[in-house]
């Protein structure tokens, strides 16, 4: 619709104002939707000129590093650097279960690694501007200054360095999370990106229950893409808010399986309902679908032998586990 075109049009031509006829920008990218528009866009005003970087730490869900290395760079153009740099967060939490110290480690880790892309991009010349996904909401939350960098590091992984004095190219400022899903439709994006639910930065090294390794990603990682898998099926993916999967990995239960006897992990399902994550009830899942899920998590992922669900409202649960 043309409101929205408009939209999108006029960030273009705002961006490029800004970024003038010369100047260079990057962008990290995270996999969600709001660091995708705001590159979309800007890309769209400077082209080439723009570089993102995608920080593959290992922690995200099954199909989301593709999504962002090939589906979302063949619909942007954008030019993007990859780091695969899943083995460097694994060494770094290694034996790590404290939720803080984690988020602690993951943010300072990628804050390390992009700032060696950084340098290695900036030796093709000066870059003086860091595009930012922000939205309105953050804005007012953080009292709407704006500025050079300084991102609200208590929950995104993108959180940056404050000595790296950029200018901040924020195209999404005035727009609200609907405004900027369908901005990013009209700019051909993936639409598993653009209507992704919420996600933390910190991704799946959250949602294990003790310490951080590749075989509990890689089990976690299946159970989620089931239960993702049949909650859109179901058509519930608008109604439900989010819905961690969360491996208990120092936890394990008896079962039985053909003749024999298995000790596994259990894995919770917690999907909720809620309008701003501030507040959230637990979403009643038909017990059908509920049933589909621990069916197919307890045949097809080896490890896990039973399916438990969170039935706690925010508050006095978070709506993570840690
Ligand atoms: P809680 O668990 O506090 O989560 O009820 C509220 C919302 O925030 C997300 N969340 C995070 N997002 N980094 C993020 O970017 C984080 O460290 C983090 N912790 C929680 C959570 O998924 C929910 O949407």
């Amino acid at each position: 619709n043309w409101t929205m075109l408009n939209i999108v049009e006029d960030a273009v031509t705002a961006v490029r104002a800004q970024i003038g006829p010369e100047g260079r920008a990057i962008c990290a990218l995270s996999g969600g939707v709001d660091s995708a528009v705001a590159a979309a866009i800007v890309q769209r005003a400077i082209g080439d000129r723009l570089t993102c970087v995608f920080v593959d730490h290992g922690l995200l869900r099954k199909g989301e590093a593709e999504q962002v290395e090939r589906d979302f760079v063949a619909a942007t153009g954008v030019n993007l650097r990859v780091v695969d740099a899943a083995d460097r967060f694994l060494d770094a939490l290694s034996g790590v279960t404290e939720p803080e110290e984690k988020r602690k480690i993951i943010g300072r880790e990628f804050i390390r690694v992009f700032e060696d892309e950084q340098r290695a991009i900036m030796k093709d010349g000066p870059v003086d501007f860091l595009v930012q996904g922000t939205l309105y909401p953050d804005v007012v939350e953080s009292g709407g200054g704006t500025g050079t960098a300084n991102i609200k590091s208590h929950h995104n992984v993108g959180g940056l360095p404050d000595d790296l004095r950029f200018d901040l190219v924020e195209p999404l400022r005035t727009l609200f999370k609907d405004e900027v899903r369908r901005a990013g439709e009209e700019l051909g994006l993936p639409a598993a990106m653009v209507w992704r639910q919420p996600f933390p930065g910190p991704g799946l090294g959250i949602r294990i229950i003790g310490a951080v390794t590749a075989d509990r990603l890689d089990i976690l990682r299946e159970a989620d893409a089931i239960a993702r898998e049949e909650l859109s099926r179901a058509g519930l993916d608008r109604e439900i808010w989010q819905c961690p999967v969360v491996l208990l990995a120092d936890v394990r239960s008896v079962g039985v399986q053909g003749d024999g006897r298995t000790y596994g992990h259990p894995i919770v399902l917690r999907p909720v309902t809620s309008e701003d994550a501030m507040t959230a009830d637990w979403a009643r899942v038909p017990y059908d679908v509920l049933s589909r899920i621990s069916t197919r998590i307890t045949n097809e992922v080896r490890e896990v032998n039973r399916v438990v669900i969170d039935v706690t409202s925010k508050p006095p649960g978070t709506i993570e586990w840690e």
